[in-house]
């Protein structure tokens, strides 16, 4: 994509990825992404990461474009999109150095190979001088990784942030022009990669605002050279505040648990709740992450399968507590034909929630008015809730 200025002395040279489809082969990415590598141009140079592997021959074009000497190659995060052509640039520049903190070191010696005598390691809150400006590295861990940081450079208040506030967008734009346009990839990329990490980011959070921060260069998506979009996006998607939503992944066989589901759906807009089903043979699981970043309640519907839940169901089960949401309240409904543990398979897989689960609706066979009016009962418990937590 060649050289961009993000200002008069550094510059993106990193990688558009308008046909990636799939991130970590789960992850779908119906707006592409970018990997975004940056150079500090001063009396020593340094990248700020790399990209990713299939995109290094880009990476290279562009450092050779730009005609800097790199001295040091800041790695931020040791995950193979930003790290993954690190070699292929020590092979350009023999001499420089891998600037990171140690746990990052560790992690990269161990999956790329990199000799132990090219780094060197800093701390939280140390300075490295290119010359006129100054880098100051700052401890960002569990975003999303432990060996996560960003860096400052002081003298034109720019803030490299990595996977922090990035989003998972091609775009030919430089920096975010229209936030509408970002705010749903950004939101996807925090659902999916950050919202385990919601404490973590809101200390993150706080950091920044004490700093005076004219540009986010993140390492995927464009640019912020206004920062409180795209913070403030975040301090209400890590807030406690949840919204009077339920989130309804389902899967049906035979049409018994599909006609619950409708049931329900139907019960639910009757109490004004809005509600996000996710049919799951067919679902984004990207659209299903972001709903649950603002739902005060997540129901899953299954029907039972020899013994237990649909698989679709137990990966929606899984999906769900991997990424811990915000959201108070969970149940499940389904059916069965002869026995199971459907409920207490689909419960369990669902501890690291911190909810009050709610009476599940299990159905023998085919719902009958009986257990349509369980459905009510359900319904009107959520209702209740949401309205006891002034939602
Ligand atoms: Fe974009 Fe965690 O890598």
């Amino acid at each position: 994509m060649g050289v961009r200025p993000l200002t008069e002395d550094i510059f993106q040279v990193g990688s558009i990825d308008w046909d990636r489809t799939l991130f970590d082969e789960l992850i779908p990415l119906p707006d592409g992404t970018s990997y975004n590598a940056y150079v500090v141009t001063d009396e020593r140079c340094a990248l700020m990461d790399t990209v990713d592997p299939t995109k290094t021959h880009e990476l290279l074009a562009n450092l050779t474009e730009l005609d800097a000497e790199i001295e040091y190659i800041i790695a931020h995060h040791a995950e193979q999109d930003h790290s993954g052509s690190i070699p292929a640039v020590l092979d350009i520049y023999p001499e420089a150095t891998v600037v990171t903190n140690p746990k990052c070191k560790t992690l990269l010696m161990e999956m790329l190979h990199i000799p132990e005598d090219t780094f060197m390691t800093v701390g939280d809150g140390d300075t490295l001088s290119l010359g006129e400006k100054t880098l100051e590295f700052i401890y960002a861990p569990w975003v999303h990784w432990p060996e996560t940081m960003f860096t400052y450079v002081k003298e034109e208040q720019v803030l490299f942030t990595c996977d922090f506030l990035g989003s998972h967008l091609a775009t030919s734009q430089l920096f975010v022009e229209d936030m509408e346009e970002v705010y749903n990839p950004a939101k996807r990329y925090y659902a999916e990669i950050m919202m385990p990490f919601r404490t973590s980011i809101r200390s993150h959070l706080e950091k920044l605002d004490s700093m005076e921060i004219t540009i986010i260069a993140p390492s995927h998506g464009p640019v912020y050279d206004t920062p409180s979009p795209i913070t403030d996006a975040y301090k209400e998607w890590v807030s406690d505040a949840v919204k009077n939503e339920v989130v309804l992944p389902f899967v049906s066989m035979h049409g018994s648990t599909r006609d619950m589901v409708d049931y329900f759906i139907d019960a639910l807009m009757r109490r004004d709740i809005t509600v996000k089903p996710f049919n799951l043979t067919t679902a984004d699981i990207g659209e299903l992450a972001m709903s649950l970043v603002d739902a005060a309640t997540v129901v899953i519907a299954s029907p039972t399968v020899l013994t237990g839940p649909h698989p679709r169901a137990v990966y929606a089960a899984y999906l769900v507590n991997a990424l811990r949401p915000k959201c108070r309240f969970a149940s499940v409904i389904g059916s069965f034909g002869w026995g199971g543990k459907m409920v207490e398979m689909l419960t369990q897989s669902m501890q690291n929630l911190h909810v009050e689960f709610l009476e599940p609706v299990l159905v023998k066979g085919h719902p009958t008015e009986k257990e349509f009016k369980m459905l009510d009962i359900l319904a009107d418990q959520i209702y209740k809730k949401h309205k006891d937590i002034t939602i």
